[in-house]
């Protein structure tokens, strides 16, 4: 099928590059030159395990290109929207202005006719109720005798799997409009995910609004999971109990399950947090925000959990911050990404900075963006040159590189050997046999 993407972001270039790889014939689109430059050279804006890979093979394959131009969509039948919802500045609720441009600037380009309309395809995570709004607005700046339908089709991809979240998805949702007009929606969805749907892919299908909320409702969980075992752990550093032998405990419940239970720094990103924050937004507007009170609790507990880092980077140091050298493994909102978006460990190094504290921050892939975002920090180019004469070693992303650190070779090269894990990602017996005092978010003191 010959399909465009508008947005070529994490979500688009990811799903650009798969659809082409599902053997459609793609056209990415971006406003932003430099993104469609690199990716034109067959080259990752941004760090995802698998793509570089996957834009060479299907670079080759002649069906994907990217461009700026909007008229280079007019020839697909099926188009994503793909842009970013973040937060608005200032507010808790989401930003549309992108998703609206995208669409305003795609329809006057849609070219279907009555026997075979073409699809607008939302993906983007939006406030309940866009979609209806939008599908009206297709309408309006449609071409005369143009016919188009619109359907919205979230995406459950995570950064550091993407290209196996797009390609091989728990599950497909799309939203459809009622009636002949969702039958040929479906009719057209189907065709464009024949590979996966074939392989046995569950499907469900359902109205927009539904299909608007399953996903915010599917990231609230995912966050109200983890806050919920960041409680936990607040509770357990009181008694000097065990988060994470508790987490495996309930985790055998299948009922409960193990996944997302890994107490820390918390959450953060692209997408959690503002799309609790969105959907909190969004139930005020509809009168049930009681039905999300709770959310605020999640987020509360979230940003709680850097404060605590912070506090107890000081208590290690015997009370004062000032002047001691701190090193940060991690500054990616998570290991195998190189987003820095909402960063808990950038969030912690910055505070640690301001109260005083020589900060040194190292992250496998996230240095660029972090120095970029926040030119205040010291950034070391490894991990070793992070540590060199340190007071304490923070671990705040759980990258495989850290997990695989030697407590005795960098015992060698730190002053005091002082380490906290933001991430319950090391064994503590074995960094105390090495003579460190370990401290984690959670955990008993030792
Ligand atoms: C999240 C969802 O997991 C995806 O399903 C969704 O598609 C995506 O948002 C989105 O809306 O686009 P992502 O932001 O890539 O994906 O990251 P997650 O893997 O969900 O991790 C989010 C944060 O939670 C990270 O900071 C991670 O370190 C933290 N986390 C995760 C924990 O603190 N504990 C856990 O047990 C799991």
């Amino acid at each position: 099928m010959r399909i465009s993407v508008i947005g070529c972001g994490y979500l688009g270039a990811v799903h650009a590059a798969c659809m082409a790889e599902l053997g459609h014939d793609v056209v990415g689109i971006d406003v932003d030159e430099r993104k469609v430059e690199l990716l034109s050279a067959g080259k990752a804006p941004f760090y995802e395990p698998g793509l570089p890979e996957l834009l060479e093979r299907v670079a080759g394959t002649g069906r994907l290109r990217f461009t700026t131009d909007m008229a280079e969509a007019a020839d697909a039948q099926v188009h994503f929207v793909c842009v970013g919802t973040p937060q608005r500045k200032g507010e808790y609720a989401a930003d549309l202005t992108y998703v609206d441009a995208a669409v305003d600037a795609l329809a006057p380009h849609l070219r279907g006719t009555a026997d075979a309309p073409v699809l607008v395809v939302g993906k983007s995570t939006v406030p309940v109720g866009t979609a209806a709004r939008l599908a009206d607005r297709v309408q309006e700046l449609l071409p005369e005798g143009g016919h188009a339908l619109l359907a919205w089709n979230p995406e459950f991809l995570r950064e550091g799997f993407a290209v196996q979240d797009t390609l091989t998805p728990d599950r497909f949702v799309y939203g459809l409009p009622d009636g002949d007009a969702g039958a040929t929606a479906k009719a057209l969805l189907d065709e464009v995910y024949a590979t996966p749907l074939g392989a046995g892919t569950p499907l469900v299908t359902t109205d927009y609004a539904t299909a608007e909320l399953v996903k915010v409702a599917a990231n609230s969980f995912l966050a109200t999971k983890i806050s919920f075992i960041n409680a936990m752990a607040e509770v357990c550093e009181k008694v000097n109990a065990d988060v994470v032998a508790l987490a495996d405990a309930i985790g055998h419940d299948a009922r409960i399950g193990r996944r997302f239970l890994n107490a820390g720094l918390g959450f953060g990103g692209g997408c959690l947090p503002k799309d609790i924050r969105a959907f909190m937004a969004r139930a005020g507007e509809l009168g049930v925000d009681q039905a999300l009170t709770f959310l605020r609790d999640v987020d509360d507990i979230n940003m709680r959990r850097r404060q605590r880092m912070v506090e107890l980077t000081r208590e290690v140091c015997e009370g004062s911050l000032l002047g001691r050298r701190i090193a940060v493994l991690g500054a990616a909102f998570k290991p195998n990404s190189d987003d820095i978006r909402d960063s808990p460990a950038l969030s912690v190094a910055a505070q640690l900075r301001l109260q005083g504290g020589h900060v040194t921050v190292y992250d496998p892939q996230a240095v660029e963006n972090a120095a970029r975002a926040w030119p205040d920090l010291r950034f070391a180019a490894s991990a070793d040159e992070a540590v060199a004469g340190a007071d304490v070693v923070l671990l705040l992303t759980e990258w495989q590189e850290f997990r695989d650190l030697d407590p005795v070779a960098l015992g060698e090269q730190v002053a005091h050997r002082r380490l906290l894990d933001g991430r319950n990602a090391l064994d503590p017996a074995t960094w105390r046999a090495a003579g460190w005092t370990y401290r984690a978010l959670g955990r008993p003191r030792g």
